[in-house]
């Protein structure tokens, strides 16, 4: 029988809990949306890499370069398990960041009259709840190409209003661009819409998982989208690699975005010819050790199950979302209500500057995060400046979110407001 969901057992498999922070408090760690921390597991793992395999992948005859493929494609199988993708379709990047990058990158070097090249007239789709990441790689594409670039709007409670997606997703449409879960609000975007509308004009959808990946369990076979991109560090893994997964009839057609060595078939002193798909995207000796160590946080989150996971921070959120409701001055920026909602909670003081809440909170061990959260034109949208930011994980209880609630209320004591 497999054991309660207990982030207390979970905290002991994380060494910086340990940690005594500011005040001789215990870290409160509600910042998992910017980075999530790391367990033993994954520690080990990368460890043991480099004191028992290191050698640089796809090279060389010897012991350590075997097994050191074996152990880095023994992760690409991890991820594409995780995923419920094809072995092929997962490539390795350094991040979220550049496998969007790599995408766009990869449509704007098309020679013109393929099926990736953009020219004037064509359209991108993005929405106004884009992580900088996934607006302005999309946003230079459009000025390369002349492209146009339009966006679905927000509503009051910070949901995706589709009343208009007919109009936005038209024949001229190539791209569509958009988060799962916006990493500000915590809105989760049904995509069944908007994926069929894509499809049924020939576009294709790139699906930003940063912040949904981690917390729920994906399946790029039911989501039916055609690129997918998400970080290692948000989901319990090391820094450094990411994914970009993508079906493999695009990604065999697509130019590279980084060329160089391991992603050829064959060279002249004139001419590359590109290897098939993932090599053709992983140019040079890629982050082996970080591979391996996204590998066992994508096995600890396995374990735990991603159901359990997704219940548990749900629980979580809905109990945050009560107890924020009984606050004076409190603003909860975003859905109210749990329905199509992760556990990701914006909020803004009365009368204090979010960066000042932001150290208050931190005298009591309270890590949060204050700012625009890398999405200027949803703040500027919702005409804040900033928000705090707290967002849930495995490792999170209810007593952290008691912490929160507290601290809050004595920054508010300490401010007179
Ligand atoms: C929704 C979303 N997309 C993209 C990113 C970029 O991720 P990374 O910085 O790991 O590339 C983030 C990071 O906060 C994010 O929250």
């Amino acid at each position: 029988m497999k054991p309660m969901f207990s982030p207390a057992e979970i905290r002991k498999d994380f060494p910086i809990f340990s940690k005594v922070m500011r005040g001789g408090n215990r870290l409160v760690y509600l910042d998992s949306g910017a980075t999530s921390q790391k367990p033993f597991q994954v520690l080990d793992a990368e460890r043991n890499f480099y004191e028992q395999n290191n050698a640089a992948v796809h090279r060389g005859a010897h012991l350590l370069a075997e097994e050191a493929s074996i152990a880095y494609e023994g992760a690409r199988e991890v991820l594409a398990n995780f995923l419920n993708a094809e072995l092929d379709e997962v490539i390795f990047t350094k991040s979220a960041t550049e496998s969007i990058n790599a995408i766009a990158y990869s449509f704007g070097n098309s020679a013109p009259g393929s099926r990736f090249a953009l020219k004037p007239g064509d359209r991108i789709v993005v929405s106004e709840l884009e992580h900088h990441a996934n607006l302005i790689p999309w946003q230079q594409l459009a000025k390369r190409t002349g492209a146009e670039l339009v966006w679905f709007s927000i509503d009051d409670q910070g949901r995706l209003d589709q009343s208009n997606l007919g109009e936005l997703i038209n024949a001229s449409t190539k791209i569509v661009a958009i988060t799962h879960q916006s990493n500000v609000l915590g809105t989760i975007i049904p995509l069944g819409d908007i994926v069929s509308k894509a499809h049924s004009v020939g576009a294709v959808v790139v699906l930003d998982a940063c912040q949904s990946a981690p917390h729920f369990a994906i399946d790029v076979k039911s989501l039916d989208v055609d690129f997918l991109a998400f970080s290692g560090h948000k989901a319990l893994g090391p820094t450094g690699i990411g994914i970009l997964w993508g079906r493999s009839e695009y990604l065999n057609e697509m130019e590279p975005f980084l060329t160089g060595g391991s992603m050829i078939e064959s060279v002249t002193m004139t001419e590359a010819k590109w290897a098939p798909s993932p090599k053709r995207f992983e140019a040079g000796v890629p982050n082996m050790a970080q591979a391996v160590g996204f590998a066992a946080a994508i096995n600890y989150l396995n374990n735990l199950g991603m159901d359990n996971v997704e219940k548990h921070e749900k629980d979580l959120t809905a109990y945050a979302l009560e107890k924020f409701r009984g606050l004076d001055k409190v603003k909860l920026i975003g859905p109210k209500d749990t329905v199509d909602r992760g556990s990701v909670i914006s909020f803004t003081i009365d009368g204090i500057h979010p960066h000042d809440v932001g150290q208050v909170l931190d005298q009591y061990g309270v890590a949060v995060r204050t700012g625009h959260h890398c999405a200027w034109p949803l703040m500027r949208k919702l005409g804040l400046v900033g928000t705090m930011r707290a967002s849930f994980y495995i490792y999170n209880d209810e007593a952290d979110v008691d912490v929160l609630i507290e601290s809050i209320a004595q920054a508010q004591k300490y401010f007179k407001v």
